[in-house]
């Protein structure tokens, strides 16, 4: 745990505006700055950073927060990672002790141990001929399967039990790290992979955070592949398998796949800027990672009818992450790892040249379905090119591939153009209407994950984040809220709220949106700081809000701790008066 002063320490001397900044063109706007959403596409800035308050908030898309909360966000990290990133960046030296909150098993150790079991695995091929044999038939190389560390889960329930046990580490620590599981029946460990090639998943720190297991049994019923799901060191959403090889080779490309496989077999072939999602669809946050580290990204997937339709999403992503985006169709081979082992790596290079933006893919399947010598289907391909035209993020991209369209079709640029515009401007007024439904259904509660109680105690919740967006803003009124008000956490009726409370009194004066990142979502957090937004203006003096609001909240309380009888009675009463 980074102690709260450190934590403190580090908000202070990175300055919000100052960070967001390096992010962001922000532009003065009264007391505020302003600037289009680093978090959602928009071309009318809504991002709003506060000065005075040292918070962000998107009236777009509702991502709000500090300084810690930015970051994690744009640079993709997690609470403490951010946190050090932060520390770095002001030059403040951290000591922690790094225990996970959820398991209380150290990172380090499931880090140590990741390099055991990898190590264990490694060795296993050696005394393995059927997994040699299985490594062999699909044309790895010794070189390339010591290049990745690949090695071999023996076909045995406690064969890595037994040696991590003998390693001294506990039967709790190898479940954290999701080596082992423990039977519920009879409380013993037994290894999760088992008769499987074994990929260790490489982050860009260099650590072993995970493995990827491919069977090579023949059972039907068993997984293909088995992989680690998320454990304290890591998240498998935010991972690229050889990310850590390709990082230093993608600055202007890197090539996505779909398996382990293929991945091994590019970069056996000399494609050394290959990665792959680590047994999940394309995630953003993979999308915004890959952002780090290079330009643009060749999807390369499977030839089949998912490997498309997932092609087709990653597309999307990719793009809304900023990436300039060509899709390689393999063809004569289901994947890419089967086109090396026909065609070569030549064969390979010939397909990343032919590669095509997805564009080029639309534009020749509307050629495909209209007959354009006829004006009447010129004018629907013309019309069906717009639409896909106006979903181009970029201008500039936009224009040159316009500009192709009309030559095709024969057609007018400028009226091409405008029917384009006229497009994007209709999304644009539908978009804003969806999302100031959105942001009312919100606020009513329908479909609120945040505070999903919220609904049902519409008063009660609104009084409660009064309270708490006053509070968020003024920490230094919470002690006298706590001891002279006398609000307690169960005064407040909504779930959500509560645990915010909570925090609250347990950091009293010193609390801090900076300090929320470890027990809250970073949606969570933006509506804490939402609910500082309305509350900047404040002219009252918000102890007396608060005093209001409380008295507010334990009247609700004892209507409901009123009987249904004394209820009825009570309605009785009134009608005979
Ligand atoms: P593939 O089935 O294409 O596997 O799945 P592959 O890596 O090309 O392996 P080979 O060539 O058939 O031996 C692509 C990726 O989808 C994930 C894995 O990450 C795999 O690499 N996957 C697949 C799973 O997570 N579980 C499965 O059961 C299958
Ligand atoms: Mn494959």
């Amino acid at each position: 745990m980074i102690p709260q002063q450190v934590i403190e320490e580090i908000k202070y001397r990175n300055d919000l505006e100052e960070v967001i900044a390096q992010y962001v063109t922000l532009k003065r706007a009264g007391s505020n700055l302003v600037g289009c959403c680093p978090f959602h596409s928009e071309k009318t800035p809504s991002f709003t950073v506060f000065s005075q308050t040292k918070s962000f908030y998107c009236f777009g898309c509702g991502a709000g927060g500090d300084v810690v909360s930015f970051v994690m966000r744009t640079e993709n990290l997690d609470y403490v990672e951010a946190i050090r990133f932060l520390a770095k960046r002001a030059g403040i030296e951290i000591e922690e002790e790094e225990r996970d909150n959820r398991t209380g098993v150290k990172r380090e150790r499931i880090l140590a141990m990741n390099r055991d079991a990898a190590r264990f695995f490694h060795e296993n091929l050696k005394t393995s001929p059927e997994a040699q044999a299985y490594l062999a038939k699909r044309g790895l190389s010794t070189a390339l399967v010591k290049h990745f560390g690949i090695g071999y889960a023996p076909n045995d329930f406690q064969a890595l039990t037994k040696h991590l046990t003998a390693k001294g580490y506990r039967p709790d620590e190898m479940k954290a790290a999701f080596l082992c599981s423990i039977s519920q029946k009879n409380g013993r460990s037994y290894d999760i992979f088992r008769n499987r090639i074994m990929f260790p998943v490489i982050d860009v720190k260099g650590d072993i955070v995970a493995f990827g297991g491919r069977t090579i049994g023949q059972d039907q019923n068993e997984a293909k592949y088995i992989n680690s799901s998320d454990t304290p060191v890591f998240n498998k959403r935010r991972n690229l398998f050889a990310l850590n090889f390709a990082k230093s080779e993608c600055a202007e490309q890197l090539i996505l796949c779909e398996g382990y496989m293929d991945v091994v077999a590019l970069h056996g072939a000399g494609f050394t800027n290959a990665v792959a999602s680590c047994g999940t669809a394309l995630t953003p946050d993979q999308a915004r990672l890959m952002k780090r580290y290079t330009k643009s990204v060749i999807i390369s997937f499977d030839a089949d009818e998912a490997g498309q339709r997932a092609a087709d999403k990653a597309f999307g992503l990719l793009g809304d992450a900023g990436l300039e985006t060509r899709l390689l169709k393999v063809e004569d081979a289901k994947d890419p790892d089967e086109y090396i082992k026909k065609f070569g790596k030549e064969g390979f290079s010939r397909l990343l040249n032919r590669s095509r933006s997805r564009f080029d893919f639309k534009f020749s399947g509307i050629l495909a379905k209209y007959d354009i010598t006829r004006p009447e289907e010129r004018v629907k391909a013309a019309s069906e090119a717009a639409d896909f035209l106006s979903r181009i993020w970029s201008e500039v991209e936009r224009d040159v591939y316009a500009r192709q369209v009309a030559d095709k079709l024969e057609i007018p640029l400028d009226s091409l153009k405008n029917d384009v515009k006229r497009k994007i401007a209709k999304r644009d007024k539908e978009e804003k209407k969806e999302r100031n439904r959105e942001v009312i259904r919100a606020t009513e509660g329908y479909g609120d994950r945040v505070n999903p109680d919220r609904l049902k105690h519409l008063g009660a919740a609104s009084a409660e984040d009064t309270v708490l967006g006053i509070l968020t803003l003024y920490p230094e009124l919470i002690p006298e809220t706590v001891e002279t008000v006398g609000l307690t956490e169960e005064d407040f009726v909504t779930a959500f709220n509560r645990r915010v409370y909570g925090k609250m009194v347990a950091l009293g004066s010193g609390f801090d949106t900076a300090l929320l990142g470890e027990d809250f979502t970073q949606e969570e957090i933006s509506r804490i700081v939402q609910n500082t937004v309305s509350r900047q203006g404040l002219t009252q003096n918000g102890m007396t809000v608060i005093a209001e609001c409380a008295a507010k909240l334990r009247q609700g309380r004892v209507r409901q701790s009123l009987s249904l009888e004394d209820l009825i009675a009570s309605k009785r009463i009134k009608k005979q008066d």
